[in-house]
């Protein structure tokens, strides 16, 4: 499967379903069996990234910003098909267009992504602090 013909879109919504879909595919640990939470994920979003071959869904970075200091970028998945051919960029550099310079653009790793984020232009800070979800 080739990249080339990926559509990227700021302005699309997707649906609970093929979201949960591609976390699957790309192996995002997600509460992929609460469509209802997933749906309410894309809800409380306000800046989505989406990527499309054919109109599949197949690439998302999902944030949470008040475009004017900071931006939590929760998601980030790439269907493991197409994983490596340059998706993940894309949706990084197309998030950071629409974040502009004033921007900080904030985290966290999954595990398999911590040596891919060095090279994605983000700096590792030993200065973050979270309180986990319980569920
Ligand atoms: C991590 C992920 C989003 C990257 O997207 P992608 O489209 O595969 O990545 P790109 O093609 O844009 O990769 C850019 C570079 O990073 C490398 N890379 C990709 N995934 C990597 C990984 N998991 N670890 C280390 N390097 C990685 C690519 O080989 C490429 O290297 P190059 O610049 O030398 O060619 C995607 O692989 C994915 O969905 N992985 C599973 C879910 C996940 O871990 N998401 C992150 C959650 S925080």
């Amino acid at each position: 499967v080739s990249a080339e013909d990926v559509v990227f879109s700021t302005s699309d919504r997707p649906g609970a379903a093929e979201t949960a879909a591609l976390f699957r595919s790309a192996g995002l640990n997600r509460p992929v069996h609460d469509l209802d939470r997933i749906e309410r994920m894309i809800g409380g979003a306000n800046l989505i990234v989406t990527a499309r071959l054919n109109g599949k869904l197949v690439g998302i970075a999902r944030s949470i910003t008040d475009f004017s200091y900071a931006c939590y970028l929760s998601d980030l998945a790439v269907d493991g098909l197409l994983q490596k051919q340059g998706i993940g960029r894309n949706l990084i550099a197309i998030t950071r267009e629409q974040l502009g310079p004033e921007v900080m653009l904030l985290l966290l790793s999954a595990p398999g992504a911590m040596s891919y984020y060095p090279r994605a232009g983000f700096t590792k800070n030993e200065r973050a602090f979270w309180i986990e979800r319980e569920r």
